[in-house]
């Protein structure tokens, strides 16, 4: 069945092509990010992850052929990756996030060794910081990483991290990710996604931050081990980088993928950056706001309110002038959420971050479409938005700018509510979203 959408939540169908599974109830899925207990996407719970059985079904539902590329522009911790892999697809992935980029690559490429030596080498690391623990200068330490955690806590966390920096092992960036999924477990603040709020106490989950780290290892080890990396044949990769610029889809020849199975930002969602900003502090690959904005920020698509610019906007609005089944609606939703925006004291400008989303979905699109071969498939999930209780139809609109860039769209589909989460806070809108199922054809 061909299912298109006649405005948000109707969905019509018409002849053709077979229906995308409904999610299964597994729990897993979206509003929970990736999954605790699935093979690789333990490793760090990432909030905007996919669920990986979710992913299998939608790219089994593709028919491809066993050793097709499959493609995801907004590629995360690969949860698309590890399940095309599990299913005997080759993989390419672009993620603009630096840190989770380096996370998704060691999922997906060949381990440097047995993985017992992974578990064997995070114990000696851990014994070394046990007979002997670093003395720390806290005052060198961001607030919000002095703050999450009790001194004896931090002090031992630090000790490890030095201790794995100063090893020189090729385990390195596994135990990397080892501590630095151990953070949020033994922290006593609440750091849950997507905030961090080091103002309310709470016992940590786990007290023995040697103890976890250690577990989360063996967690990896366990994963590893499960995997053929000898016999697999195809390659598996993740790209950091953006995907609104052709240079990040070098690795990919033109026509050569069967399929994308992908989850772009939403709309006025939240903030990567922000929202792994423990992480990143606490291994020191930013040091401030403004070194978060300038490398990890940089490369991403502008989503929020805080990351748009009146320069961006207004040469996007440009862009977007040339796209003539969208102009119309985009400007009037610039309009509109402009007199909304003058209506208040301190308006958001969500009318300069409209403009400039939908330019950047619209280069990525150019690029997927010819990266994909003819006929083939790409499935989205995107959520729809309300900023001041605009509607934006951000699922519809990516599947209008599509078929500018050769697609056309064959399925739109309602997966579930989303926003309830706000529903008791009296100053929001009340326009009902959902997360939509979106299913591109390459023509
Ligand atoms: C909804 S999440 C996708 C998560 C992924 N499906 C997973 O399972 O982990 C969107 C991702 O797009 C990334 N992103 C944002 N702008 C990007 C860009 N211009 N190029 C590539 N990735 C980008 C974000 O950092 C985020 O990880």
């Amino acid at each position: 069945m061909q299912q298109t959408t006649d405005g948000p939540g109707t969905t019509q169908k018409t002849a053709s092509s077979t229906a995308m599974p409904p999610e299964p109830g597994s729990g897993k899925g979206r509003s929970h990010g990736t999954s605790s207990s699935e093979p690789f996407d333990r490793w760090f719970r990432y909030p905007a992850g996919f669920a990986s059985d979710y992913v299998a079904l939608l790219l089994q539902q593709l028919g491809l052929k066993q050793g097709s590329l499959i493609v995801d522009p907004f590629a995360g911790t690969a949860v698309t990756g590890t399940s095309a892999r599990r299913l005997g697809h080759s993989f390419i992935g672009i993620e603009a996030h630096p840190a989770i980029a380096e996370l998704a690559s060691i999922k997906l490429q060949k381990p440097p060794g047995e993985p017992n030596l992974l578990v064997e080498t995070g114990r000696l690391l851990v014994e070394k910081v046990s007979a002997a623990p670093l003395v720390y200068a806290a005052d060198n330490l961001p607030d919000l990483v002095r703050r999450c955690f009790t001194s004896e806590v931090l002090s031992t966390l630090i000790s490890l991290r030095e201790t794995i920096c100063a090893s020189g092992s090729p385990w390195s960036t596994y135990l990397k990710w080892g501590l630095l999924s151990t953070l949020r477990d033994v922290a006593s603040v609440r750091v849950g996604w997507p905030y961090q709020n080091p103002n309310m106490q709470r016992k940590p989950r786990h007290s023995d931050p040697l103890l976890r780290f250690v577990r989360r290892l063996e967690w990896m080890a366990e994963d590893i081990r499960k995997w053929d990396w000898t016999t697999s044949g195809q390659s598996h990769a993740v790209v950091a980088g953006d995907s609104t610029l052709r240079s990040s889809w070098q690795s990919i020849a033109p026509a050569s993928a069967a399929g994308c199975v992908s989850s772009p930002p939403y709309l006025n969602n939240f903030d990567y950056a922000d929202a792994t900003r423990l992480e990143l502090y606490f291994w020191g690959e930013v040091k401030t706001w403004a070194e978060m904005c300038s490398t990890v920020r940089a490369g991403m698509v502008t989503a929020t309110t805080q990351q748009s610019s009146v320069v961006a906007a207004r040469s996007a609005e440009d862009f977007l002038a040339k796209h003539k089944k969208v102009a119309d609606e985009i400007k009037a939703l610039v309009a509109n959420l402009r007199d909304q925006r003058l209506l208040r004291p301190r308006g958001k400008e969500y009318d300069r971050v409209v403009p400039e989303y939908f330019a950047s979905m619209s280069q990525v699109l150019a690029n997927l479409s010819s990266a994909l071969g003819a006929n083939s498939s790409a499935v989205w999930l995107v959520g729809d938005s309300a900023p001041y209780g605009v509607y934006i139809d951000t699922p519809g609109i990516i599947g209008r700018l599509a078929r500018e860039h050769g697609f056309s769209l064959e399925q739109d589909v309602k997966l579930r509510k989303r926003g309830q989460r706000w529903s008791g806070n009296s100053a929001r809108h009340n326009v009902e979203l959902s997360e939509r199922l979106i299913v591109l054809r390459r023509e």
